[in-house]
This record gives structure tokens, sequence and C-alpha cells, in this order.
């Protein structure tokens, strides 16, 4: 098993951006790509805030922090992941959207490439068939903030092979981070779990049980989760909630994954959550 020292990183958002971190802060060569380039601006101030902040506490040395800052290049050619031994793309949460990027992803990279999802529902074993490399197709799902939470969760496709899975594993722990494997099923473990304990939050709020502080204050207190529900869901942003929901509602055939109305209005009216400043809460 060849040791992985490039990274191409697709999407520049929350969870792009802290996985570009990640790999820049633990000796790999990393581009981060997004076809915004105000995400990467964006993207540029979080990880140095990140960063700062990390050697501000005492858990990264100056040293590294600032040697990982040079092994970081942002971009929005695809041309320029060509070299990197692993993609990882974090873009929007889509079926169709991924399944086009994997099918460039498969053209551009190299032969020996590992192609991996931080999808947080979706099926690797279709995201793998848009690629004529579904041994070399794997999820590699990070949770949000990626440079502290301790968890990833890895996904094996229909035909990911044992080397990419291993490859894949060892990564995740050179980064630090405890692996759990899941079948290939809608949501995986952790969103299988989490979200309609989410969803169940918007239905409480939706059918007038209690104020939305007195539901996150519940949660918070009464089960001693560092977030409440919907200030969580605010944290992770309303259409990636929805986007989840949807799918396995759809992929596990059930009516109790049916989206809560009142999700699918905030997002219709642009209120995504902390990223747009509104969501559950107010930012502003
Ligand atoms: N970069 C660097 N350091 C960070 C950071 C970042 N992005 N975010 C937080 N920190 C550090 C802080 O510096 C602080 O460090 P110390 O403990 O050394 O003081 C520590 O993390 C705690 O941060 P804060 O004091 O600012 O704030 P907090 O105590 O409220 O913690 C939090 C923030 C870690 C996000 C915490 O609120 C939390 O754990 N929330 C729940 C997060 C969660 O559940 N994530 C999973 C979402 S689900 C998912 O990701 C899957 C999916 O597909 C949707
Ligand atoms: P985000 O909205 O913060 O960022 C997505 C970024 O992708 C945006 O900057 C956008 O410009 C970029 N983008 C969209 N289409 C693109 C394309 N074709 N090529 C290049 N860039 C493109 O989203 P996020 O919260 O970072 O989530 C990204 C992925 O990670 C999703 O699949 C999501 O389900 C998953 N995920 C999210 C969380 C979370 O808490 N938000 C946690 C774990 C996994």
């Amino acid at each position: 098993m060849a040791v992985l020292k490039a990274m191409g990183v697709v999407g520049g958002g929350q969870m792009g951006s802290g996985i570009a971190q990640l790999g820049a802060m633990h000796g790999l060569d990393v581009w981060l790509l997004d076809t915004d380039p105000n995400a990467l601006f964006r993207a540029t101030n979080s990880i140095s805030t990140s960063i700062n902040r990390l050697i501000s506490k005492g858990h990264l040395s100056k040293a590294v922090g600032t040697d990982a800052l040079r092994h970081l290049w942002y971009t929005s050619n695809l041309e320029e992941l060509r070299s990197a031994d692993i993609i990882i793309e974090a873009i929007v949460e889509s079926e169709d959207v991924k399944k086009k990027l994997f099918l460039e992803l498969d053209y551009i990279a190299k032969d020996s490439a590992i192609l991996a999802s931080n999808t947080s529902s979706i099926s690797i074993t279709r995201l793998a068939s848009a690629t004529s490399r579904p041994y070399q197709v794997i999820g590699m799902h990070f949770m949000n903030p990626p440079p502290i939470m301790k968890l990833v969760e890895i996904i094996r496709g229909a035909d990911t092979s044992d080397e990419t899975f291993s490859s894949a594993k060892t990564l995740a722990e050179r980064f630090g981070k405890t692996v759990i494997c899941s079948r290939d099923f809608s949501g995986f473990i952790v969103n299988r779990i989490l979200m309609p304990m989410i969803n169940e939050a918007f239905y409480t709020l939706y059918t007038g049980v209690a104020t939305k502080e007195d539901i996150d204050t519940g949660m918070k207190l009464g089960t001693n989760h560092p977030m409440g529900p919907l200030e969580l869901a605010d944290f992770i942003g309303l259409d990636i909630c929805l986007s989840i929901m949807k799918v396995l509602h759809v992929g596990l055939g059930d009516n109790k994954y049916a989206p809560c109305p009142l999700l699918g209005q905030y997002v219709d009216a642009g209120r995504l959550g902390r990223k747009r400043g509104i969501g559950v809460y107010d930012y502003g």
C-alpha cells in the first residue's frame, strides 16, 4: 500500500476547507478546489483562523501550522488535481451533481488515484458507477468541524477494493481520527440516527409543542448534547439536513423519514443556517 502524499479536495465550503486543513497539517500537499472564488477566499480565512486557534490553544506547534499553510494551494482548475494520490469531494449533497463530478474526476485523475466522497448520505456504489474505477471509490465521511471532531465513517461501495479501504483508513488514522465502518445504506450510521432526531426537533417546533430555545435547552441540559438539535441543524446547514432527510426517505422507503415541512420552508426561504447568517436562529 503506497503512502498518500498529495491530496485534492473538491468543494471549499465548511467541510472541504476543514478536510484540506487536516491534510496539510499532516504532511500532505493539498490542492483545494472550488468553482466559486468567494468560497476559496472564505476557505483561506477559515483555515488560517482555525490553525491559529489550534496554535494558541497549544494543540498544534507554530512550525507545523506555518508549514501546513505552505502546503496548501487554492484553485478553480480541475486539471491541477492531476497529480493527487487521493481526491476527496465535499460539494453539494446531490447525487446528480456528485456523479457528474466523479465522471470528470475519473477523466483527469491519475490511474492509481483514489476518489473519495464526504457525502452524508448518498450511495457510494451509485457514485462509483459514474467512474471506470469503482474499486478505487470510497466514502470518507468526516464530521463537522473536521479539525476537531474525532470520527471518520468509512463506507465501502459494492466494488471498493481492500487496498482502497486500507489506504483510506490509514489516512483517517494519520489525521488522528477513529474510524468506524458502515455498509452502503442511505445515511450510513451517524446520519441514520442523528437526522431523524433533528427532523423530530423541527416537527416539535412545527406542531407548537415548545419554543426553539426550550427544545434546544431540553436536549442540551437534559441529555448533555453540546448543541441543541435546532442549533446543530443551523451549524450543519439546513439545506444539507433537508437533502439527507430526502435521501433517507427515498432510500429506506419509510414515511417515518419524511422531511418536516418547516425544514423545507426554511430552505425555500434561503434560511440555510449559520453559513447564511440566518436559519432557525438569526446570527445577524
Ligand atoms: N478549528 C479549530 N479549533 C476549533 C474549531 C475549528 N474550526 N472549532 C472549535 N475549535 C476548538 C476551540 O478552540 C476549543 O478548543 P479548547 O477546547 O482547547 O478550548 C474547542 O474547539 C471548543 O470550541 P468553542 O469553545 O469555541 O466552542 P464549543 O465549546 O461550543 O465547541 C463545537 C464547538 C466543537 C462545534 C461543539 O459545539 C460541538 O461539538 N458541537 C456539536 C458538533 C457536532 O455534533 N458535529 C457533528 C455534526 S453531524 C456531521 O458532521 C455529519 C453530517 O453529515 C451532517
Ligand atoms: P457547503 O455548502 O459549505 O460547501 C459546498 C461547496 O462546494 C461550496 O463552496 C460550493 O461552491 C462548492 N461546489 C458546489 N458544486 C461544486 C462543483 N461542482 N465543483 C467544485 N465546487 C463545488 O457544504 P458543506 O457543508 O461543506 O458540505 C459538503 C459535503 O459534505 C456535502 O456532501 C455534505 O452532505 C457533506 N457533509 C456536511 C457536513 C456538515 O455538517 N455541513 C458534515 C459532514 C458531511
